[in-house]
């Protein structure tokens, strides 16, 4: 695991997006052979989106060639809601650089068969070969995507009631009342993330702390999934000081010295 520490969201995001680039670039995709990448929603990375958007504006990268994968979407939100996930990519993202719309693809949270939904979604991941790289950030509870506390660690897309921690946070986007937050959500599952080539995961703020202290030092258990990141061959944590403000001194001069070598 690579552990990146910046002093500011602004530093992660800058960071995060140079990298993806880079990897979009170094992969020289084609339509026949895309660069499959994986995405999440929520606060953090929309830094990484603004950054990413400019440095296709300005032909420092294209989405041409590159395929994504959303991590998740509520359950019985129509696409064109604000609140919805859906909604959130266009407008964040997708509406603002140069990928082709057959190759976004996001769960329909709005489907009648949920198990058909999250099969097919599995099987299309399959079908270009897996996700290169899959971006994602965490919630204060550790969960990765929309697997809760004491998911599995092997899960696969599917759907999930959400935490009574999750529905809480998120009731920001939902006027801060908390019954107006969907209960449910099709995500795709720690297994499907960990079955990337590359994992990065983004945090920022003291309210993440604890999920990045148990990402790096914690036990792997399935009630912070984050911990499966322990598992994963090419795993990289990209989070502010506030964030990794409960990691060891051992664990910073680690991690530090392998980013910065005298
Ligand atoms: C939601 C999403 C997660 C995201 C989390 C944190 O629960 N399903 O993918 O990581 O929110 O969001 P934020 O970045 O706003 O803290």
């Amino acid at each position: 695991m690579r552990v990146i520490i910046k002093d500011n969201l602004e530093d992660c995001s800058v960071w995060t997006a140079s990298y993806i680039a880079y990897r979009i670039k170094q992969a020289k995709p084609t339509a026949k052979n895309p660069f499959v990448l994986g995405l999440p929603t929520g606060s953090t990375p929309l830094g990484v989106y603004k950054e990413l958007i400019y440095m296709c504006k300005n032909k420092k990268v294209s989405f041409e060639h590159v395929v994504t994968f959303n991590m998740d979407e509520y359950v019985g939100i129509e696409p064109n809601n604000p609140q919805s996930y859906h909604y959130f990519m266009y407008h964040n993202f997708f509406n603002h650089i140069d990928i082709n719309q057959k190759n976004i693809h996001i769960l329909n949270g709005m489907t009648k068969d949920y198990a058909k939904e999250c099969e097919n979604y599995e099987q299309s991941i399959l079908t270009y070969g897996g996700i290169d790289l899959f971006l994602g950030g965490v919630g204060s509870d550790g969960h990765i995507a929309f697997n809760e506390p004491f998911s599995s660690l092997s899960s696969r897309t599917r759907i999930k009631t959400l935490a009574p921690s999750t529905i809480k946070d998120n009731s920001r986007f939902f006027n801060n009342d908390i019954k107006n937050v969907p209960t449910q959500a099709l995500t795709v599952g720690v297994g499907t993330i960990m079955d990337a080539k590359e994992v990065i995961i983004m945090a920022s703020g003291n309210n993440k702390a604890d999920a990045i202290y148990q990402a790096v030092e914690g036990s792997i258990n399935q009630k912070w999934t984050i911990t499966a990141m322990q598992n994963h061959p090419h795993g990289i944590i990209v989070c502010d000081k506030s964030a990794a403000s409960k990691l060891s001194s051992e664990a910073i001069e680690y991690f530090n010295s392998i980013e910065n070598p005298k």
